[in-house]
This record gives structure tokens, sequence and C-alpha cells, in this order.
């Protein structure tokens, strides 16, 4: 089957960063969130960047006017349902989107493929509480989306191999390449990078560093484009804290228990970038340590 609409739900950092990789690559896009702050928020966003690769001569102006006239913002949740395919890129909270899905399924089309952004929660059972497991899958990009060459596919337990190879073919008309994952909690880059994090923050935690010394050491000692404090920042420390909690729970082993200053900085709202206070705190001219 060809894709040739999308319907993003969610238009935060993830949602519009996919609302913008769509639209580029010729898809016609649809863009959903509950409030039109959110979308206005959402459409600047995607403006700016597309204009940052306009003037670095990534992108044509011509291809960029093309693809702002592809995507649609909308409120009503009907629109998107009438998309090809739709992925769901809320925020990292299963209750969130099983609400989503509930109020998405009776809309679809029946030949609708729908896939969620999850970063770590288990495709089988969002799969489960839709009209079409087999037309469901794991959809989930990486942060920066328009940068970020990765695209993880992941099959639930009754994913039909149609779903996937339609799935598949869209990320190569985005230019990226897809790397197959089963379903289990993180799946693989969030089973691999989080506890890395995690164990930045135990390593803070405990004083054997400070965040200028941590970052320091894993950016010039493993050539990593940024520190493991200044990656959680920019990923959001609630979503960090969400993954730790999937792996905790779903794989029931002591070392994935997130760290205790994690939890602290979620609990203070100092989330990161987003509300420019985290490992560092943003909202002066250069970032600084808050420890
Ligand atoms: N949209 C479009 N282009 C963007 C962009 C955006 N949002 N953000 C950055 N860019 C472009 C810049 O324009 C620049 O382009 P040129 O090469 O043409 O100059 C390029 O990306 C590099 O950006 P900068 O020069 O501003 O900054 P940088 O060299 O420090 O790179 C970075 C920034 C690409 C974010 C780099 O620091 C990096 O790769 N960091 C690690 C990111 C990472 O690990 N992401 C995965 C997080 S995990 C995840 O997402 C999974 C999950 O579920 C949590």
């Amino acid at each position: 089957m060809e894709i040739r609409s999308v319907g993003v739900v969610g238009a935060g950092q993830m949602g519009n960063g996919i609302a913008h990789v769509m639209a580029l690559a010729g898809y016609d896009v649809c863009l959903n969130d509950i409030s039109q702050e959110a979308l206005d928020k959402a459409v600047a966003q995607v403006t700016r960047n597309i204009d940052r690769q306009v003037s670095r001569g990534k992108v044509s102006q011509s291809d960029r006017d093309a693809a702002m006239a592809r995507i649609r913002a909308t409120l009503d949740l009907a629109e998107v349902a009438a998309s090809d395919l739709v992925i769901e890129a809320a925020t990292e909270n299963e209750a969130v989107k099983h609400k989503i899905f509930e109020a998405l399924v009776p809309k679809l089309q029946p030949h609708t493929i729908l896939t969620s952004n999850t970063s770590s929660i288990s495709i089988t059972r969002l799969a489960s509480r839709t009209d079409r497991p087999e037309k469901f899958m794991g959809f989930h990009f990486m942060n920066p989306v328009p940068v970020m060459q990765l695209v993880e596919l992941i099959r639930g337990i009754a994913t039909d191999q149609e779903t996937y190879e339609a799935c598949l073919a869209v990320v190569e008309k985005l230019g990226k390449t897809a790397a197959s994952a089963e379903d289990f909690p993180a799946f693989i880059v969030n089973r691999i990078l989080m506890p890395m994090i995690n164990e930045a923050v135990y390593t803070l935690y405990e004083g054997v560093g400070n965040v200028t010394s941590i970052d320091m050491a894993m950016k010039l000692g493993t050539n990593h484009p940024m520190g493991p404090l200044e990656l959680a920042d920019f990923i959001g420390l609630d979503t960090c804290l969400a993954i730790m909690n999937v792996l905790h729970d779903g794989l029931a082993d002591t070392k994935y228990r997130p760290c205790p200053l994690l939890t602290k900085y979620v609990e203070a709202g100092w989330l990161g970038r987003k509300t420019s206070r985290g490992f560092y705190d943003y909202r002066g001219e250069a970032p600084v340590p808050t420890r």
C-alpha cells in the first residue's frame, strides 16, 4: 500500500519535527494538537527550522515553500484520521496515548496504518487497545528529527508484514535509515542510551564529578556530540525519567532504578531546555551548570 498522507497527533518537539520531514519528502501532512497555541508554536518552529536549512543551502526556497504548503494544522482529530498513516507523537505517558487512540480509532479509515512515536512503551499493549493491532507499529524518530538519520521501527506481536513494509518505504522516502527492533521495553536506542544518562546522573549525585566535568569527560573522552547531562536536558528530564520507569517496571531489574536526583529535578519542574532549566540553566546568554 502506498502512503500519500500523514497525520501527526501532538505538535511538540517530536511532532513538529515529524511534520517538517514528512512535508519535505512530499507527503500531505495534517498536524494536530489540543490547543491553537500549541499548533501556532509548532508551525513557527517548523518555519524557523526549515528556513535555517534554506539559509545553509540544504533546502531550496521552492522546496521549502511547497513543504510548508503541505502542512495543515488542525484541532480536529477527524481530519487527522483521514490520513493513510497516523503517527501519534504525544507526551510519553501511556494513559494519554490510550485516550488519543480511543478518540481516533472510530474515525479512522479502514486502510489507515496507526503508529506511535513512543520511545519506550509496549507497542503490543498500545495496539491491543485499538481495532487494528495488525496495522499498528512503533515509528520512533530521534531528536532533532530533521537532522538525525535513524528511525527505529518496532513491530508488535500482531503487526503484519505489509504494515512493516509500508512504514519502511516511508523511512526510505524520507532519506533516513530504519533499524528494526523487537517490542521489549525501550527497544534498542533507549535501552542503551537511558541507562547511560541515568548513570551520568548517579555520577553527579554521588559527587564523582560535577556537571561540567561529566559532560566534558564524555564529549572529549568518547567523542559524543553532547555530554550525557546536556543530552538529557535536550531530550527532556521528564521523558528520561518516564523511560527509566518503563525499563525498571518492564524488566524488573534494580539496575534500571531511576536516580533520585533525576526524580528531584523533574519534581522541581526543571525539565531541561523546554523549561529553561535542568542540569544547565538556559535563562542567560550561555548555559550555566546548576551543580
Ligand atoms: N532542524 C533543522 N536543522 C537542525 C536542527 C533542527 N531542529 N537542529 C540542528 N540542525 C542542523 C543545523 O542547522 C546544522 O546544520 P549544518 O550542518 O548545515 O550547519 C546541524 O544540524 C548541526 O547543528 P548545530 O551546528 O547548530 O549544532 P551541533 O553541531 O552542535 O549539532 C546536534 C547539534 C545535531 C543536535 C548534535 O549536538 C547532536 O547530534 N547531538 C546528539 C543528539 C542525539 O543524540 N539525539 C538523539 C537523542 S535520543 C532520542 O531522540 C530518542 C528518544 O526517544 C529520547
